[in-house]
């Protein structure tokens, strides 16, 4: 499992640019289902197909992930940029991107009187060369580039850039290779653009039209120094959503999923994220209503370069989404 966390969470996939891990996806994934295939907003879906009056069930995980980009280029050859998502000035200091061609980035910002006064239009990537021309024969307007990370690993915790969202990939596609039997038809959708505003998450589950929908992301925990509060910690077990600012998890789904967590004996949290959203937020909305909910791996320092998870949550949350997947539907 590790050397597929590290292949996606080092792969290069800003929304709207999700090719290269929608390639590595589609490969993994059709040795282990059915059925997979990329729709017209760039979704990658495989089926585990049922029988005849099977319950449809969707899981979500979207692959894409934050970045910035370039919105002009200087005669001195600096980009200035624009975010993809949601990305803080503050956090691109001292950090390096990588654009789809390999092109490495750092970024500067130009003199202030307060560090506070920091945003995107005082500051610009370096590609360390000395003119327009030459810096347009590297990069075009338009252009998008992502954090350039690698994996690590301390004990049972991961660090890495898009652990948001490619953690959860990786849980799917263990659900898949563990799911033995299922009653149901399982749609297992690795999602376009969800940093930009859930978008490819919509169309699929227009297109699919499941009895149910589970997301599955990360959320923020409240366990690090005067955190923002909230129960969620690393480490103590998958997080069930009930609420965040895109949805109300459908109590059939949250009850399920709590009930099977209590049945499993698998450590799991109640999670009410404050902030943020997630494809549960627009699969519920989808057609006249989706019972909706979500799993979610908590995270330290999420949109950062260096997202923090723990590797039992995630086992965890695989164990949890196998075992509703293997039993009756309400
Ligand atoms: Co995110
Ligand atoms: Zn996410």
């Amino acid at each position: 499992m590790k050397d597929t966390i590290k292949q996606l969470v080092e792969a290069y996939g800003p929304s709207g640019s999700e090719e290269q891990v929608a390639q590595l996806l589609t490969n993994i994934m059709e040795e282990l289902v059915d059925e997979v295939y990329t729709d017209e907003l760039g979704n990658v879906v495989a089926v585990k197909k049922g029988n005849s009056g099977a319950k449809k069930v969707m899981l979500a995980a979207h692959m894409d992930e934050i970045g910035v980009i370039v919105t002009d280029i200087d005669e001195k050859g600096f980009l200035r940029f624009s975010n993809i998502g949601g990305v803080s000035p503050h956090t691109l200091i001292g950090q390096r991107v990588r654009f789809a061609n390999g092109t490495i980035g750092i970024f500067g910002f130009e003199n202030l009187e307060h560090i506070k006064d920091l945003n995107f239009r005082k500051m610009f990537i370096d590609i360390g060369v000395s003119s327009r021309e030459e810096a347009m024969g590297k990069v075009n307007i338009g252009d998008a580039a992502v954090y350039h990370r690698e994996l690590c690993q301390e004990g049972t915790r991961l660090i890495a850039k898009s652990l948001d969202n490619r953690i959860s990939c990786t849980v799917l596609i263990e659900v898949a290779k563990r799911l033995k039997a299922s009653p149901h038809e399982i749609y297992l959708v690795f999602t376009s653009q969800e940093e930009v505003g859930l978008r490819g998450a919509r169309t699929a589950a227009y297109a699919l039209d499941p009895d149910y929908g589970i997301a599955v992301d990360v959320t923020g925990t409240g366990d690090t120094p005067e955190a923002r509060r909230m129960a969620v910690s690393l480490g103590k077990g998958t997080a069930i959503k009930v609420k965040d600012m895109s949805v109300i998890s459908h109590p059939t789904v949250r009850n399920l999923l709590v009930n099977t967590a209590e049945a499993q004996g698998i450590p799991y949290q109640m999670e009410v994220l404050d902030w943020g959203g997630t494809d549960a937020g627009a699969i519920h909305l989808t057609r006249s209503g989706v019972p909706t909910g979500a799993v979610s791996i908590p995270c330290r320092y999420v949109h950062t370069p260096s997202e923090m998870v723990d590797i039992n949550d995630v086992e965890h949350s695989i164990q949890l989404l196998v075992a509703v997947l293997e039993g009756p539907l309400p």
